[in-house]
């Protein structure tokens, strides 16, 4: 069987964020934040909350075991925002910076890298009073947050990740409400995203300060857009769809043109925006933004097919049978991965390439014992670290892999009816139970290697 061999000292590791699996809330002091207020308000598909989640606030230990069980040399997870900064602005809360020093510590001390992501979207909901990222004062309020985390953490975190996935922050809880905070409106949306990546740019220098030679990055999700036909009007709706969903962070991230223009005047035509004249950016903004990183982290799960609807909108093609696509209706695309990677490095030049997550969310049976037998996941798993062998192969400068996720936990909008662990959690008791994939994953890491 053909092996492929990943450089010595690729780093290989799991993700989660805090909403998903800490639950604790209101414990040591915490705030509620948007999404603690979103399922309140009866928001989740389930009906469900993530007030207990995976029980990590009192079970961290037990996530550290499962990580040396398999093996991974770091672990990519977030600090809760509203634990930290329970009422948006004001003291830091020494309780939540204490749980995730001790966090910390016992990871460093089980020789496990912590990876932190600053906001993995669980804004305090105070800050929804003055509009959330829709205000241009929740830029402070951001940097703030960092400053308190890397102040207290930046002398033994080397990893740090300002935000995850602008993209859904803005679309998903802004323009299409189906994530908190829940708002269906196109102009407060393009305000969010100018001001996720400005408040990013801001808390760059930040971060450097107060963690000396660490590296600092910003984690995109990015769907690869491919047209559905070669006919022109295809090719236009791929255009379109990179410009809106990739480009329109990738440009002004890594860029020097600032937004791409296509894609604002795509925006013109279809209504949201007024003019090409993007008000709300001030002078400075983008040289702000533009601030050199030392690594992009990628989140890859699919591609996207693109056609015109009868506007000339970009539609998905919907090529693919319902029945082999993901529990969350995507596609699974190994191929694109690759693609991306090289798109990536060629159009953007990132230091490095973190592929901060990749995942699948599969329904998974579980035996009486809560045991799962996984084997979609395994070849999901290896198929897509192939293709990002492949990458690197081809000179991408890809230094690790996060499998999404360590556990099954609370899927945003989905509650926790999608399942993406490599650790099934009966979420009647909490219990953790590997599943085929996470030993698999166990000897991949064990090889530094992944066979055909
Ligand atoms: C990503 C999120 C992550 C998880 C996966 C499935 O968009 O960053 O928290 O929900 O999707």
């Amino acid at each position: 069987m053909p092996e492929h061999r990943f450089p010595d000292g690729f780093v290989w590791g799991v993700a989660t964020s805090a909403q998903q699996i800490e639950g604790g809330r209101g414990a040591g002091g915490r705030g509620d934040s948007v999404w603690d207020r979103y399922a309140e308000d009866g928001r989740i598909a389930d009906g469900s909350d993530p007030s207990r989640a995976c029980g990590t606030y009192e079970r961290w230990r037990e996530d550290i075991e499962l990580m040396k069980w398999i093996g991974v040399s770091a672990y990519r997870f977030s600090t809760s925002w509203s634990r930290v900064i329970p009422c948006g602005s004001g003291r830091p809360n020494p309780a939540g910076l204490d749980f995730y020093e001790t966090f910390v510590d016992a990871l460093l001390e089980a020789g496990i890298a912590p990876h932190i992501t600053l906001n993995h979207w669980d804004m305090p909901v105070e800050l929804m009073k003055q509009g959330g990222w829709a205000s241009r004062e929740t830029i402070a309020a951001f940097v703030d947050y960092a400053d308190a985390v890397t102040r207290r953490l930046g002398d033994r975190v080397r990893h740090w990740v300002t935000h995850n996935e602008p993209w859904c922050v803005a679309t998903l809880g802004y323009e299409e409400g189906c994530h908190a905070p829940g708002l269906t409106d196109p102009s407060a949306a393009l305000l969010a995203s100018h001001h996720l990546l400005l408040s990013h740019g801001r808390a760059v220098p930040v971060i450097r300060g107060n963690s000396p030679g660490a590296r600092v990055g910003i984690v995109l999700n990015l769907v690869p857009s491919y047209p559905a036909s070669d006919s022109e009007a295809d090719a236009d709706a791929a255009r379109q769809f990179d410009g809106y969903f990739n480009r329109w962070y990738l440009e002004p991230l890594f860029g020097d043109g600032g937004y791409p223009q296509d894609s604002i005047e795509d925006r013109v035509n279809y209504g949201h925006l007024p003019s090409p004249e993007l008000t709300y950016v001030q002078e400075g903004d983008l040289e702000e933004i533009r601030a050199p990183l030392d690594f992009l982290g990628v989140n890859y799960y699919s591609r996207a097919v693109m056609t015109p609807d009868e506007d000339g909108k970009a539609a998905d093609a919907k090529l693919v049978p319902e029945d082999e696509l993901t529990e969350m209706g995507w596609e699974v695309y190994p191929e694109g991965l690759t693609d991306l990677l090289l798109r990536v490095t060629k159009d953007y030049a990132p230091a490095e390439i973190y592929i901060t997550e990749n995942g699948v969310a599969l329904a998974d049976v579980p035996d009486e014992d809560d045991r799962v037998d996984d084997p979609k996941r395994v070849d999901y798993m290896r198929d897509h670290l192939i293709a990002a062998h492949a990458a690197i192969e081809q000179g991408v400068p890809l230094r690790g892999y996060f499998h999404w996720s360590l556990m099954d936990n609370f899927e945003w909008g989905h509650g926790y009816t999608k399942r993406f662990g490599l650790f099934r959690v009966n979420f009647d008791t909490c219990a953790r139970v590997p599943k085929t994939s996470a030993v698999w994953y166990r000897d991949a890491i064990a090889a530094n290697a992944v066979s055909d």
